[in-house]
């Protein structure tokens, strides 16, 4: 095993999976267990609460993203996966980190500044907003990642990492914290929705689900929009940027199909509604052993909780080591621990 780390945390922040989800970010998170990195996945629970403050809301949007990522393949033999919750390290090494990083560096962080131009005010945006990236610095540094795949929204987050990383080594003239580097998922942003037009995203509701009911799946595919010029399925359609086209492209495997299907779509032979029971046939065949899965999991809490638990002890490990490096550092631990 190379001495390499990735860590990656998940937000339980409620939004229902789709495919933009999956294929621009989770996917590739998830495979990169199958490298030779060691990986870490962590459930963010604590940095929901800058949103979700409602203790059932929580619960669910917690066991939901435990499940979702176990059915979809994370695999807790392979990765640690554990709660942010469950290694207190976490808030311990974020008390620390606040001393590191001003006021004014802060203020020009892109979460907080979007709050203030949507209409918030000070008076309505909480601590815990402000303070989010240096508990995500904590997240991050605490097990001293190589890289942290994150979407480009995160981007800055990781920078702000970085810096108190940087200042923290420079004022103790150490090499304590190395700078994670951020592995911007590059699909992630570009899947587009099945409106055709924005990015795939629930509050468009121009989504394609994974785990919803069937109905509601089949309901999402066949009212995509595909090629707006195309009257009849005699028309020569167009292939290049239409959405249904894109989805065959991520979730089709039998690629003879779907190489059939453009091919007849590109010369009028081929209605809009057949491509689409193709695209439905494709997803039911791809995600099954997800959803099984998903089931199987759900009616077996017990073995989740000892997913987690293990998980868990793993990281706090390699987090009290940093801890103990960082008090031992600092000064908080001396000749009296
Ligand atoms: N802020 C991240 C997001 O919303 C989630 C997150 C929290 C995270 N802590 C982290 C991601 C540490 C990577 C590393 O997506």
């Amino acid at each position: 095993m190379s001495n390499k780390r990735i860590l990656a945390g998940i937000t339980p922040s409620g939004s229902t999976l789709h495919i933009g989800n999956y294929f621009g970010f989770i996917k590739p998170a998830i495979e990169l267990q199958n490298r030779d990195e060691e990986t870490y996945y962590f459930i963010a629970d604590l940095h929901a609460l800058t949103t979700v403050q409602t203790k059932e809301t929580l619960e669910k949007n917690i066991e939901g993203v435990v499940l979702d990522y176990l059915a979809l393949g994370l695999n807790p033999e392979k990765s640690v996966f554990f709660r942010q919750s469950d290694v207190p390290q976490h808030s311990q090494l974020a008390i620390v980190l606040a001393n590191y990083v001003t006021y004014g560096h802060m203020q020009r962080m892109h979460a907080f500044k979007d709050k203030l131009a949507k209409g918030a005010s000070t008076e309505s945006i909480n601590m815990g907003l402000f303070n989010y990236p240096i508990l995500m610095a904590a997240d991050i540094l605490l097990y001293k990642p190589s890289g942290v795949p994150v979407g480009e929204d995160q981007r800055q987050h990781v920078e702000i990492t970085r810096d108190i990383a940087e200042a923290f080594n420079r004022a103790y003239n150490t090499d304590l914290f190395p700078l994670p580097d951020a592995l911007i998922q590059k699909a992630t942003g570009r899947i587009v929705g099945t409106d055709g037009e924005r990015k795939m995203s629930k509050s468009l509701n121009n989504t394609i689900g994974i785990f919803e009911d069937e109905e509601v799946i089949k309901k999402q595919i066949m009212s995509s929009f595909t090629d707006p010029n195309r009257k009849k399925a005699t028309d020569p359609g167009r292939v290049e940027g239409n959405p249904v086209f894109l989805y065959h492209d991520l979730i089709n495997t039998d690629l003879d199909e779907v190489a059939d299907l453009k091919k007849r779509y590109l010369a009028g032979q081929v209605g809009d509604v057949e491509v689409k029971q193709k695209l439905l046939a494709a997803h039911q065949k791809l995600f099954a052993p997800a959803r099984e899965k998903r089931q199987e999991l759900a009616a077996n809490p017990e073995m989740v909780k000892q997913i987690l638990a293990a998980g868990a002890e793993k990281a706090r490990r390699v987090a009290q080591q940093t801890m103990d490096e960082v008090y031992e550092t600092i000064g908080i631990k001396n000749k009296l621990n």
